[in-house]
Order: structure tokens, then sequence, then C-alpha cells
């Protein structure tokens, strides 16, 4: 496994696994627990989930496949923008921990930005962090606006991460969201990584990875890890899709392979609003 430095000094698996839309059916639950679990052995380690994913039955999927499994895994789940506040968010964080089956979670996000003034979520957030109720938190959804205002706060420059919208076809961060955290040494965590799937029926990657004989999905993975300090967390319900996925650790870019994404995925000219699914 490749990590990445979070701003306090500890190491986090740099290619994850996102738990969007899973827990919700009964049928394919099996498939997705062992296809977790599959996952956390091969040392993707880091899980990510919210108690918004399926009002909790995320969290309770995770959470069943994480059992006797929790020391090594790297727990992220997310709290909704509207119990961001200080009434509010320590139930919310019990919520989490009671589905999830831990004590503790190692990342807490803030999922997107609401009402709820982030002085406020920031002092809660570390209220918490000195309970022992999360290890470190963080922010989701956030624009370069947003994460200079977080970081003025007092405590707000403990923010372990902010998770957005990036793969090859939603490079906008690349204007200045990116810069500046790289310049902060505060990760970046790439959500979406594959669009959802949708990136992988595109043509143009399609014959690409065919001519260096990988998948679309594993080139377009290898493409967001090659930074140093970025985090992928693509979400899989299959074992043969983690394994995918895993390969992307291995798959040399060369510069010529490069140039032709950029040729197929133009890098941003312009500032633009950041991009949320
Ligand atoms: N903070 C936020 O606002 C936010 C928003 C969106 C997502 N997220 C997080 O980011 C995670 C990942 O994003 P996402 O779930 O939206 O989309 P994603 O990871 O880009 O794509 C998931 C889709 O791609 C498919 N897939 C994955 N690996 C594949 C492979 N090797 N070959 C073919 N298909 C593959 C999956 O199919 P199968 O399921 O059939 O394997 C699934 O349909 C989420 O699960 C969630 O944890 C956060």
């Amino acid at each position: 496994m490749k990590y990445v430095t979070l701003p306090a000094g500890e190491q986090a698996p740099a290619l994850g696994m996102g738990a969007w839309m899973i827990g919700e059916n009964r049928s394919s639950r099996a498939e997705e627990i062992a296809a977790l679990r599959h996952g956390i052995e091969l040392g993707m380690t880091l899980v990510d989930t919210a108690e918004m994913y399926g009002e909790g039955a995320s969290e309770r999927l995770v959470g069943e496949a994480i059992r006797g499994r929790r020391e090594r895994v790297f727990l992220v789940s997310k709290v909704y923008p509207h119990h961001a506040g200080r009434k509010e968010m320590p139930a919310a964080c019990e919520g989490s921990l009671k589905r999830l089956g831990v004590d503790c979670l190692d990342l807490y996000l803030l999922h997107w930005r609401g009402s709820v003034p982030l002085a406020e979520t920031v002092e809660t957030f570390d209220r918490l962090r000195t309970q022992g109720k999360i290890r470190h938190w963080g922010v989701s959804n956030l624009d370069t606006g947003d994460m200079r205002a977080l970081c003025a706060l007092p405590d707000g420059g403990r923010v372990a991460t902010d998770q957005v919208l990036y793969n090859l076809s939603r490079r906008g961060v690349e204007w200045d969201l990116l810069p500046w955290c790289e310049e902060r040494k505060i990760p970046l965590m790439a959500y979406s990584p594959v669009e959802q799937g949708r990136l992988l029926r595109h043509s143009g990657l399609r014959a690409l990875a065919e001519e260096l004989g990988v998948t679309a999905a594993r080139l377009a993975l290898a493409w967001l890890l090659r930074r140093g300090q970025l985090i992928a967390i693509p979400k899989a319900s299959s074992r043969a899709h983690v394994e995918e996925n895993f390969a992307a650790l291995e798959c040399p870019l060369d510069d010529a392979t490069l140039a032709e994404l950029d040729r197929l995925f133009p890098p941003p000219c312009r500032a633009a609003p950041l991009e949320m699914l």
C-alpha cells in the first residue's frame, strides 16, 4: 500500500474504499461485505461511509464487514451539515459509532457546508476528539474560499482532509484547491474517482487502457494515485472490482500516457465553482 501523511503526522492509506449505496439491498449484502473484507485483506484499509448513506444502512454494513478487523481499519464517517452544531453533533457521532459497532472514528468529516458556523463545528469536532470519540476531523465539498475561512479559525488548521469530487472528467480542483491543499500538506480525498462508473465507458480512455494492457478503472485510479498527497476511495461491490482497483497501485504512467490523458481530459484553464455529486 501507498500512504499519505495527515497533517497530524499519522499515515493513512492512499487507496481506500467508498461505501455509498451499499447496505441498501438485502440480496447484495453478502457480496458487499465480502468485497469490503477482501479489500481490507489486500491493504485498502481506509473505509469511507456517512450517516447519510442509506440513512445508516451503509454504516451498519461497514460495521458488520469490519467486525473482528477494527484495529486494521482507518474508519471514516461523515456528519450531516444540520447535525454539525454543538448540540446535535455529539448525538450524531454516537449514532454513527453505534451503527458501526466501534468506540471511535479515525476520521469524522463535515459532509458539506451548511448553515452552522464553521467555528462551532470545529469547536465541537475538537471536543469529540479530546473525548476520544474521533481521532481526526476533516471536511468535504469545501472550496478554496471555505478552506481559507476554516484554516483561519482557532484549531481550524487541524483539518485532516477535504473530500471532494475529483477524477479525470472532473479536474476543476487542479486550478486552485488542489495546489492550495498541497502547499499546506493537507491531503485531498478524491470521491467518485471513476465518476460512479461513467468514466469507464469513455471510448478514448478505454482505447488507451487497452493499448497499455490495463483496464480503464486501473488507469483512471493510477492517474489519481500518482500524486503524493492524495487519497482515492473507489466504491466496489464485488471482489473482482476490488482487485482491479487495488491493481491501480501498480500501473506505470509514462509521460506519453499522461499527455494523452491530458488531451482526452483537458486540465482546467480557469477557476470554476467546486463540483459536487
Ligand atoms: N463526500 C461526498 O459528498 C461524496 C459524494 C460521493 C461519493 N463519496 C464517497 O466516495 C465513494 C466513491 O464514490 P462513488 O461511489 O460515488 O463512485 P465511484 O467510486 O467513482 O464509482 C462506483 C461505481 O463504479 C463501479 N466500479 C468500481 N470499480 C470498478 C471497476 N474496477 N470496474 C468496473 N466498475 C467499477 C462500481 O460498481 P460495483 O459497485 O458494481 O462494483 C460502482 O457502480 C463513495 O462510495 C462515497 O464513500 C462522497
